[in-house]
């Protein structure tokens, strides 16, 4: 554990315990889940068949023939020999009963636009002109891979629909991330189609997305990959807005190209259940984004059965989820774990603010919304400007999530009170983007709520923490200590996309009981977050323990955002630290050394952000930049960023004395607090 987070530790051991709120009874009477056995059918013994009952919420069109595959550890395989298609799940199956029924709906950022409600039958139509479009227009077939880097419209998941009916492995970039993001991720998956959009709304302004398609075919280009086609949606159909040119030969404008295509069906490709949906990419505490790999079978099942057990989704429901479909959450709770419940879900092109705070209430009255799903970020930001706004509007909320990042027992009293009218029960969804669906979070009827705490592990699921010596800590001590899972989930990634000694070296070497072992209960996961337990057997999630900032809820890469800094010439030396803030949790600081010779100035300081911005997106962008003579460092060399730290967050100081040059952080100090 590192010296930030046992230092954390010692102060959130402090933490007072929080009371218990209980679901509404009104809640309780309508539950999916209301059983309490299944926390006993779930138990450790019954492993792995409990999740049978998971993989029989899909429709296969064969069975598997083996449910855990465990033969090569840690690359479990699910509903192995199964053969689904999940466009199938998700649409063709709800057509029989439930074609008329809104699968989405699309709200546009602009408050005067219309809101649009896509039906099964509709988003049936619209899947299969498109994966007629793309097997037939472009050549693409079951395996290749497609990079998706659009913004919050329906066009997104109907082309990631599209893919996965033609077994397509569709590799979503979120929309707000650089070109330079985009080029390398799709440098990473090989994927030489890119799929875009002209442009968008948001936070009130025209944001031109296709600008950004052209500069990161040029950046792949230049790492020595070629993209050879990118299409083109438009964001306002037969109207091309963006202010680039279309390339002759490679840019297709998909809205034109479908009239071709108009009524065309294409068969679902039968896919085996371990084969791959997608690859999403995340940061970890090496330099180099990867690319969780899901698989169909397992990653579908998981999120089915979490939409309906913890998200309590039920066919009559309206379900929100204001994630971006850019990030995990959306993949999974937008698009695949609703849409495979044939329930309607919601997508918002927009920021929640805009043009005011009281816009997810009416959003929320307008369509009937009555769960909500959303972070903590946006709570805060809600909470601050528009503390009142929620009584002002007509709706209700059965049931209200909170997932990213751990939220503040303040802010969760706010959101159950004010937002939720204490009428919805909170879910606190702990989890990760290489999981798939959720890890921890109380099953709302059956367990009370606790503010700040995620919750015991969702059935099926059984978290434990580990000290550094990989003993247990057992619950109610008080100690913090590493987050792990004793067993394999059908929700759990294949792999790291091409790098498997990373997905063993990142999540089960260093908790690994015995690397030879074939039996799974040798090869715990590793979270990479630092946790308690208490007594009762709920969790609290303390943060990472690795060099990753978690903002917003969603994690960058430490070093990441350091190499953007020291693209800049001038900037020698360059450490990223996480500053607490009041709206995003925790948002980056950049402490910068210049090259001799250069003077300190405004200019070098926002050539640094720009830079920052360029690499990874404005989601990177630092609070400060500080220019410092040097860096707090060991006798070893290693930067001392936790020093830092606690510079910027005004918190003890702590031991200096392993420092080399201790004379540094007192004018540093000066610097930055006075
Ligand atoms: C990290 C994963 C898949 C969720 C969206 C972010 C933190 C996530 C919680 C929560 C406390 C949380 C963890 C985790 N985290 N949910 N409910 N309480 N912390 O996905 O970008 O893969 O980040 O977010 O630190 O490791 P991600």
């Amino acid at each position: 554990m590192n010296d930030e987070l046992s230092e954390q530790l010692k102060i959130e051991t402090h933490w007072q315990e929080e009371e218990y709120y209980q679901p509404p009874a009104s809640f309780v009477a309508q539950a999916n889940l209301l059983d309490g056995s299944i926390y006993e059918r779930f138990c450790l013994e019954n492993f792995p068949e409990y999740y049978k009952e998971f993989g029989q919420m899909l429709d296969w069109e064969k069975p598997w023939d083996v449910l855990f595959d465990s033969s090569n550890p840690p690359f479990w395989r699910w509903f192995v020999g199964g053969r689904l298609n999940a466009a199938y799940n998700c649409i063709d199956r709800h057509l029989a009963e439930n074609k008329n029924k809104t699968a989405l709906y699309f709200v546009p950022e602009p408050e005067d636009e219309r809101i649009e409600a896509v039906t099964y039958q509709d988003l049936f139509v619209r899947v299969n002109e498109v994966a007629a479009l793309l097997r037939d227009h472009f050549g693409l077939k079951k395996g290749d891979r497609v990079t998706i880097h659009m913004p919050m419209v329906i066009d997104l998941p109907v082309t990631m629909l599209a893919c996965a009916r033609l077994g397509v492995i569709h590799s979503m970039v979120y929309g707000g991330f650089s070109a330079q993001a985009c080029a390398d991720r799709m440098v990473d998956a090989d994927s030489s189609v890119l799929v875009t959009m002209d442009g968008y709304w948001r936070d009130g302004k025209w944001l031109d997305q296709k600008e950004k398609a052209d500069q990161a075919v040029e950046a792949a280009d230049k790492e020595g990959h070629r993209v050879n086609k990118v299409l083109v949606w438009q964001r306002y159909p037969a109207q091309y807005k963006s202010a680039s040119q279309i390339v002759e030969g490679r840019d297709v404008i998909v809205n034109d190209l479908l009239r071709q295509y108009r009524g065309s069906q294409v068969a679902p490709e039968s896919m085996l259940g371990e084969d791959t949906l997608f690859l999403m990419y995340t940061s970890g505490s090496t330099g180099k984004p990867k690319a969780a790999q899901h698989s169909i079978g397992g990653y579908l099942s998981y999120v089915t059965a979490m939409s309906k057990y913890i998200l309590d989704i039920q066919p009559k429901d309206v379900y929100w989820c204001m994630a971006d479909i850019g990030w995990i959450t959306g993949h999974s709770f937008i698009v695949y774990g609703p849409l495979s419940l044939g329930a309607s879900s919601v997508v918002y092109e927009g920021s929640p603010t805009c043009p005011d705070a009281g816009r997810p209430w009416r959003i929320s009255e307008r369509l009937g919304v009555n769960i909500l799903h959303t972070s903590p970020t946006a709570i805060r930001s809600l909470r601050k400007l528009g503390p009142d706004e929620p009584a002002k509007y007509n709706y209700n909320y059965k049931l209200m999530v909170t997932v990213g990042e751990p939220i503040e027992p303040e802010v969760w009293r706010w959101y159950y009170n004010t937002v939720g009218n204490g009428q919805a029960a909170v879910v606190d969804t702990y989890w990760q983007t290489e999981n798939g669906g959720f890890l921890c979070s109380t099953v709302p009827a059956l367990k009370p709520m606790k503010p700040g705490s995620t919750g015991p592990g969702v059935p099926g699921i059984h978290p434990v923490i580990y000290d550094d010596e990989g003993k247990e800590v057992p619950a109610g001590s008080g100690r913090g200590g590493n987050l792990c899972i004793k067993n394999p989930w059908p929700g759990i990634m294949l792999g790291i996309w091409g790098d498997p000694d990373r997905y063993v070296n990142t999540y089960y070497a260093r908790v690994c009981k015995n690397p030879n072992s074939k039996d799974w209960r040798d090869w715990p996961y590793f979270t990479g977050d630092g946790a308690m337990l208490a007594k009762d057997g709920y969790f609290r999630v303390l943060g990472r323990i690795d060099d990753v900032i978690n903002v917003a809820g969603h994690r960058l890469g430490t070093k990441e955002i350091e190499s953007a800094a020291l693209k800049v010439m001038q900037v020698a030396e360059a450490a990223v630290i996480a500053a607490h803030d009041d709206i995003k949790g925790v948002i980056p600081e950049v402490y910068v050394v210049l090259q001799p010779g250069v003077t300190p100035s405004k200019e070098v300081k926002t050539v640094v952000v720009d830079a920052i911005v360029k690499e990874i997106g404005p989601i990177a962008r630092p609070r400060e930049v500080w220019i410092v003579p040097d860096l707090p460092k060991t006798r070893s060399g290693k930067i001392m960023r936790r020093v830092l730290a606690s510079i910027s967050n005004r918190s003890d100081l702590g031991d200096l004395t392993s420092l080399a040059n201790s004379e540094v952080v007192e004018n540093i100090r000066k610097m930055v607090q006075d």
